[in-house]
C-alpha cells in the first residue's frame, strides 16, 4: 500500500468505556473479521484479560476499507493497554500511530487514567478524534461530556462522534473520520530501515514474535537485520501483515505496520521500544525514547511444596519469554526455604504472574507482601538498592533510608474529595494541588510514597468514591523518612518474609494491628504460639494463640464415615495454601496480611 493510503492509529480509552466493542464494530464493518468470529472479542485475546475486563497484551489489526471517496485504504488499528501499570508500552504503541480515537462514555465522562493517555498522545502529535460512546444509554449526556472533554483537555469537540458501539451507531461516521482527519504516515522510503517494535510475544512454535512500525524504509523478508539498542544482528525470516491473522508478504514499507520472526527465543531479546535496521549499512541513531521496562514492585514467590522449586523455576523462565519487564532471582529464606524475588511493573501486574504460575502451571504458592525498591546507606559501604525488607542493615549499620515518591493525580466528583483527601493524608500524601473540572468534577494533586499506594490504595479509592473515582501516577524521585524495619516473630521465630519497612510513627499501630490479624489468621496449634512484632529486637506488640484441645474429629465420634471423610478433606483442603514455619502453619492470607492492616 503506497503510504498515502496508509492510517495507523490506535482507541484511547478508559476501563469500561468501550474500547473492545468498538474495536470489534470497525472490524465487522470492515468485513475484516467475520460476525460469526466475533463471539470472541477479537483484540483482547488472552484469557485472564477476558477475566478481568483488561487489556495487557497489546494487538493489532489492519482493516481494508474503501472510503466514500472511493478510494481504498489500509487503516492499522493499533491496540493500547488499559492500565497504569503499562504506561510505557502505551507510549511505544502510540508511537507507532498519527491519530487516535478518543472514546468516552457519555454517561460517564473523562477519567485521570484516559487523560493520562490523551497527553500522552498530545505530546506524541496525534491528531485526536473525540467519540462519546453509549450515547444509547438513557443516563448519556453527550452535551455535558462533549464540554468536559473541551474544558479538561483543551480539545476542540465540535466534530466529535456521537456513537454507540454496542448499538451499531456512528461506526461508518468513524471510519470516514480515520481516513480524513489522521495524517498518512510520511513516506520516508528513500532512509535507510528504521522500525519501532511496539510489542512482541513468545510463541512456543515460532519463537518471538514482535510487532513493528516502519518509519524509514523498507524490510524485506530474509534481510539480514540489527536491534539498535540490544546490538543483536538476526535474519528477518518472515514478515508480513497483521490482517488481523499474520499473512506473509515478503515486503514491508515506510508507514507500514506488521510482524517479524526472526528466531529470537525471548522477549528480552527484542525488547518493546527497540529499533530494527538494516545490519549492513542501516541507521545511525534509533528511534528515540527506548526505555528499559523497570520493575517498581517486588514480593517473595515461593512453593508451598519445597518440591515444587524446580518447576516454580522453569514456569517462571517460560512467563519470562513472554515478559520483558518481569524480573526474578533465587531468594533463600531462613523461614520460607527457597522461592524467588520478583520485580513487578505493578500490583497488576503482580497478581497476572501469580495467577498465571498457578492456573498455567499449577503451582501452589506462597506470594509475601509487595514491597517497593529503597535506596539505603549502610555505614560502610555505597547506597545500595533494597527491595527486599528482610536484608535491611540493622539501625546501627545504615546511615539512612530513602524511598520513592510519585505525584498522584485522582479526578472525582465533587462529593467525595472530603474523603480522598482523608485517604491520602492517611497515607502520607502532601496535597499539592486542587483543580476543578466542569460541572462537579474535581482534580486532586498529592505527592505520596509508592509504598503507600503500591498496598491497597486502589481499592480503598474506589470504595471511598462508590467506584466513581479514578487515578493515575508517575515516579517523582527519592526522599527520605524516618524508617523502619517491622520484624514478625511466630512461635518465638522470626519469620523473614513477613518483615516491612514502614515509617516509625505508623510503626506502633501497625504492629498491634498486624499482630491481631495474625491471630485470626494463624490456626490454633496444640500448643500456645505467641506473636509478636518487634523493631531492632525490641516487641513493640504482642499477642497469642491459645493452643488447641480438642482433635477435629473428637466431636464426630461415632458419625458417619462420610462425615469424617469430608471433614478430613476440608481439613486438607485448608491446607493447601499454608506453609509450615517451623511446628507451626502459617496461611497465604498472613503474607498479606500487612496490606489490609494499613
Ligand atoms: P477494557 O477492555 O476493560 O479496557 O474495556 P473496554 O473499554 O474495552 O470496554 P468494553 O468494550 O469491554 O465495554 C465495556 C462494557 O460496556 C461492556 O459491557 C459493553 O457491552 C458495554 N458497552 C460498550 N459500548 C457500549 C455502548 O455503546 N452502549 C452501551 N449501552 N454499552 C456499551
Amino acid at each position: 500500500t503506497p503510504s498515502e493510503r496508509i492510517r495507523n492509529f490506535c482507541i484511547i480509552a478508559h476501563i469500561d468505556h468501550g474500547k473492545s466493542t468498538l474495536a470489534d464494530r470497525l472490524l465487522q464493518e470492515t468485513g475484516t473479521v467475520s460476525s460469526r468470529d466475533l463471539k470472541e472479542q477479537f483484540l483482547d485475546n488472552m484469557d485472564l484479560e477476558r477475566e478481568r475486563g483488561i487489556t495487557i497484551k497489546l494487538q493489532t489489526a489492519r482493516m481494508n476499507y474503501t472510503a466514500d471517496d472511493g478510494e481504498h485504504y489500509s487503516l492499522n488499528l493499533i491496540d493500547t493497554p488499559g492500565h497504569v501499570d503499562f504506561t510505557y508500552e502505551v507510549s511505544r504503541s502510540l508511537m507507532a500511530c498519527e491519530g487516535a480515537l478518543l472514546v468516552v462514555d457519555a454517561s460517564q465522562g473523562v477519567e485521570a487514567q484516559t487523560l493520562a493517555n490523551v497527553y500522552l498522545a498530545i505530546e506524541q502529535d496525534l491528531e485526536i478524534i473525540p467519540v462519546l460512546n453509549k450515547i444509547d444509554l438513557p443516563g448519556a449526556e453527550p452535551e455535558r461530556v462533549r464540554r468536559e472533554i473541551e474544558e479538561v483537555i483543551g480539545l476542540d469537540c465540535s466534530n466529535a462522534i456521537m456513537a454507540s458501539a454496542k448499538a451499531g451507531i456512528g461506526i461508518p461516521e468513524i471510519l470516514e473520520s480515520v481516513v480524513h482527519n489522521i495524517p498518512a504516515p510520511k513516506d520516508n522510503s528513500d532512509k535507510p530501515l528504521r522500525a519501532l517494535i511496539y510489542d512482541s510475544y513468545y510463541d512456543s512454535y515460532r519463537g518471538v514474535v514482535t510487532y513493528f512500525r516502519i518509519f524509514d524504509g523498507q524490510l524485506h523478508e530474509g534481510e539480514k537485520i540489527k536491534l539498535m539498542a540490544t546490538g543483536k544482528n538476526l535474519d528477518a525470516d518472515e514478515i508480513g501483515v497483521l490482517a488481523p491473522k499474520q499473512v506473509s508478504t515478503g515486503l514491508l514499507e515506510s508507514g507500514e505496520v506488521g510482524y517479524l520472526i526472526s528466531g529470537v527465543k525471548s522477549v528480552e531479546d527484542a525488547k518493546v521500544g527497540d529499533t530494527i535496521t538494516i545490519a549492513k549499512n542501516g541507521a545511525e541513531e534509533p528511534i528515540p525514547g527506548f526505555e528499559e521496562a523497570k520493575p517498581m514492585v517486588f514480593a517473595g514467590i515461593f512453593p508451598i511444596d519445597a518440591g515444587d522449586y524446580p518447576a516454580l523455576k522453569d514456569a517462571l523462565g517460560k512467563l519470562k519469554l513472554n515478559d520483558a519487564a518481569l524480573s526474578y532471582e533465587v531468594e533463600n529464606s531462613a523461614a520460607m526455604g527457597f522461592g524467588f524475588r520478583c520485580g513487578f511493573l505493578g500490583l497488576l501486574h503482580m497478581d497476572v504472574v501469580q495467577e498465571r504460575l498457578e492456573r498455567e502451571y499449577g503451582i501452589d504458592l506462597i506470594t509475601t507482601a509487595p514491597s517497593v525498591v529503597y535506596r539505603v546507606k549502610p555505614v560502610k559501604g555505597e547506597l545500595m538498592m533494597l527491595d527486599n525488607p528482610a536484608d535491611l542493615p540493622e539501625a546501627t549499620k545504615r546511615e539512612y533510608i530513602e524511598e520513592p515518591y510519585v505525584k498522584l493525580e485522582m479526578i472525582t466528583p465533587e462529593e467525595f474529595v472530603g474523603p480522598l483527601m482523608e485517604l491520602a493524608q492517611e497515607r502520607r500524601g502532601n496535597f499539592l494541588d486542587m483543580r476543578y473540572l466542569v460541572l462537579g468534577r474535581t482534580t486532586l494533586v498529592y505527592e505520596m510514597p509508592l509504598a503507600e499506594l503500591v498496598t491497597d490504595f486502589f481499592d480503598h479509592l474506589k470504595s471511598r468514591s462508590k467506584g466513581y473515582a479514578s487515578m493515575e501516577y508517575s515516579m517523582i524521585g527519592y526522599r527520605q523518612d524516618d524508617l523502619v524495619k517491622l520484624d514478625v516473630g511466630v512461635n518465638g521465630e522470626t519469620i523473614d518474609a513477613l518483615a516491612c519497612i514502614v515509617h516509625r510513627e505508623k510503626a506502633y499501630g501497625l504492629g498491634a494491628e498486624l499482630c491481631k490479624k495474625l491471630k485470626e489468621i494463624i490456626p490454633r496449634m496444640q500448643f500456645k504460639v505467641p506473636i509478636q512484632a518487634s523493631i531492632g529486637g525490641k516487641v513493640i506488640a504482642s499477642q497469642h494463640l491459645s493452643a488447641l484441645r480438642k482433635d477435629v474429629l473428637a466431636k464426630c465420634y461415632g458419625g458417619d464415615i462420610s462425615r469424617k471423610k469430608k471433614l478430613l478433606k476440608k481439613q486438607a483442603e485448608g491446607k493447601k495454601r499454608m506453609k509450615s514455619v517451623g511446628k507451626v502453619d502459617v496461611p497465604q492470607e498472613a503474607f498479606k496480611a500487612m496490606l489490609s492492616v494499613k
